[in-house]
Formats: structure tokens, C-alpha cells, sequence
């Protein structure tokens, strides 16, 4: 397993020192999103199947590996949060009346919005469900406010949906909530379950949180930048959904008004008809604001390698190191 000695890792390289875990994982999702109501399973399958990242379980076995932690209490922790992370997928695609998710149709598009809120309900309770198991209130503590600070979070989105004049606090704010919260609970959890204390929680905890806003940075800059097909959601469609992320929140500080009246357009009509979205990339791109975003999105990952200081250094900690580099170099 531990042919990687020193130096950074691939994303491959990182993964395989968890593969037989995730695959754990995986089997864990799949049996624990069966419910009695099939309309439930159908979902939790056509979820499961059309695949996603794993980032968020990966992330936590690999924080898990960093503190020596017992597999099994990882591995289940590893599919409560790919199942509470998949529940806020489906009720986010009702809120954006998304209709392409992961490459294929979302769930609001094949079952509607009222099965799909009830999905999303049974699928954070099942995860709670799961987690339950570990005997550990401290850890319910924590997904508790995690699952309320992420529903803050698309609460405050919904009402800066259409505002073009979002400042960066609040986009930080925003992105903090619904994705880096997330990120830092799952690094987090690998210091817990391993018992590590106070000192080496605090670090895991400060390493996830900066690779989720880099992650969310990222997301952001290539709905930009993307195409469709590696994404495997639409692009183009933050500004179209009325959110002004990072790169036009930078660019419209400097544009012109007939840049910020093209901007306010898509937003007014919710598409590209009068101003088409080269026209957006070219106003984004024109002020640097894309390289921008994504410098912002290194710094956070260089914030997230150095809170990794303290950790012994084992495959494990190096696999967590090199999670950064991918992040900001990924296309999908
Ligand atoms: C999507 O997360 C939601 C965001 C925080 C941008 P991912 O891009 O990790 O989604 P999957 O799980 O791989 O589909
Ligand atoms: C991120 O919100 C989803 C959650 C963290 C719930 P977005 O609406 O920006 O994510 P995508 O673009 O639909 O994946
Ligand atoms: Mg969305
Ligand atoms: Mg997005």
C-alpha cells in the first residue's frame, strides 16, 4: 500500500490508499438508501448510480488514515456524509429548478419537486440514522449545526438570488455555509473518531474549511469556464439562477455600466438571449477576475497545507496535502 515515500501525490495515488474503504462506502450508500417506498430507492439509486466525486468520504478517510482511527467507525462516517451531501444536492436542484445533475436528469426533473422534497427529508434522516450508531453526541452535535448552517446557507442564497450588488463578504459568508462547513466537519471527523483531542481536531478542522471555500471558489470559476460535458451540469448557469458568484463580483467593480447593463440583463431575463454568455466570459476575462477567483481559491489551499503542519507525516497527511492541488486543477 505505502509505495508513495515522499513528495506529492496524485489524485490516483491518494485514492488508491483508500480504495478498499470507499468501496465500503459505497455499499453502505447502497444498502442504507433502501426504504420500504419505492420511489425512495428508485432515487437513492439513480443518485448512486450516476456517481459524483466521493470527495467529502474520501476526505474524511483520509483524515481518518492521518490520525490512525478505527476503519469501520470511518467508513460509516463516510457514508453519512456522501448521504447528507447528496440530500442537500437534491432539495439545492429543487430551490434552482436544476435540471441536470452529475450527467443526468436531477432528481426534480424525473420524480418533481414534491417527491424530491420528500427524498431529500428521507435521505438526511437516514444519514442521521446511520450516524447514531457511533454512540457519540458530540459527533450529533456537530451534524446537527452542520445540517442547519448548510440550510442557513441556501436561505441567505435565496435571498440574494437577482442582486448583482453581493458584496465579497457576503459571497464569502455564503460559501462558508453551504460548502466549506461541510468540507471541515468531514476532515474534522477523522481527528474524532481517531480520539487525537483538542489541538489536532482544531488543524483537520481549519484544513477542511479552506479546501471547501477553494472548492466552492472553483466550482464557481468553472461555471465559467467548464464545458458542460465534464462538468456534467449546465455552465453558464450561476449568473442565469440570478447568483453573482466571485469573478463577476470582482469584475463589476471595475466594468463599465454597459458591462454591469449587460450583466443585470441575463440576471433580469434568466438567460442569454440579448447578452449572450461569451459576452459575460468576456467581461470576466477582460478584468482578470477569473485569474483572480482562482488566486484567491490557491490561497485558501495554501492556508489548508499549512494547517496540516502539526500532523505526523504518513501517505495519508501527503494524500491530504496533494487534495489541495487537485482541487484547484480540477475540470469536473
Ligand atoms: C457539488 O459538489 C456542490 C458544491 C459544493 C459545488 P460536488 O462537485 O462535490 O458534487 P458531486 O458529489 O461530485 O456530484
Ligand atoms: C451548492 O450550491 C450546493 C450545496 C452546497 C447545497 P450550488 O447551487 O452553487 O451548487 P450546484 O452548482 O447546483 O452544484
Ligand atoms: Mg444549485
Ligand atoms: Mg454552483
Amino acid at each position: 500500500m505505502e509505495t508513495i515515500k515522499t513528495g506529492p501525490m496524485t489524485r490516483l495515488e491518494a485514492l488508491a490508499l483508500i480504495a478498499g474503504d470507499l468501496k465500503r462506502v459505497e455499499k453502505i450508500i447502497g444498502t442504507d438508501t433502501v426504504c420500504s417506498v419505492d420511489a425512495v430507492t428508485a432515487i437513492g439509486r439513480h443518485l448512486h448510480s450516476s456517481g459524483g466525486k466521493r470527495l467529502r468520504p474520501a476526505l474524511l478517510l483520509l483524515a481518518a488514515g492521518a490520525c490512525g482511527a478505527d476503519r469501520e467507525a470511518a467508513v460509516r462516517m463516510g457514508a453519512v456524509m456522501e448521504i447528507i451531501h447528496t440530500a442537500t444536492l437534491v432539495h439545492d436542484d429543487v430551490i434552482d429548478a436544476a435540471e441536470i445533475r452529475r450527467g443526468s436528469p436531477s432528481t426534480n426533473q424525473k420524480w418533481g419537486n414534491q417527491v424530491s422534497v420528500l427524498a431529500g427529508d428521507w435521505l438526511y434522516m437516514q444519514a442521521f440514522s446511520l450516524a447514531v450508531r457511533e454512540r457519540n453526541f458530540y459527533i450529533l452535535d456537530l451534524l446537527i449545526d452542520l445540517t442547519q448552517m448548510m440550510v442557513e446557507g441556501e436561505l441567505i442564497q435565496a435571498e440574494m438570488i437577482g442582486r448583482i450588488d453581493v458584496t465579497e463578504q457576503q459571497h464569502q459568508d455564503l460559501i462558508h455555509r453551504k460548502t466549506a462547513c461541510l468540507f471541515s466537519v468531514c476532515a474534522r471527523l477523522g481527528a474524532i473518531l481517531a480520539g487525537k483531542g483538542e489541538e489536532v481536531e482544531q488543524r483537520l478542522r481549519t484544513y477542511g474549511w479552506n479546501l471547501g471555500m477553494a472548492f466552492q471558489l472553483i466550482d464557481d470559476v468553472l461555471d465559467f469556464e467548464a464545458s458542460e460535458t465534464v462538468l456534467g451540469k449546465p455552465v453558464g448557469n450561476d449568473l442565469k439562477e440570478g447568483k453573482v458568484t466571485l469573478p463577476l463580483i470582482l469584475a463589476l467593480r471595475s466594468c463599465t455600466a454597459a458591462e454591469r447593463h449587460a450583466i443585470e440583463t441575463v440576471v433580469r431575463e434568466a438567460g442569454y438571449a440579448t447578452a449572450p454568455a461569451a459576452r459575460v466570459l468576456e467581461i470576466v476575462t477582460k478584468y482578470g477576475a477569473i485569474d483572480e477567483a482562482r488566486r484567491h481559491a490557491m490561497d485558501y489551499c495554501e492556508a489548508a497545507v499549512n494547517s496540516l503542519d502539526a500532523i505526523p507525516d504518513t501517505p495519508y497527511k501527503r494524500a491530504l496535502a496533494s487534495a489541495a492541488d487537485w482541487i484547484v486543477n480540477r475540470e469536473s
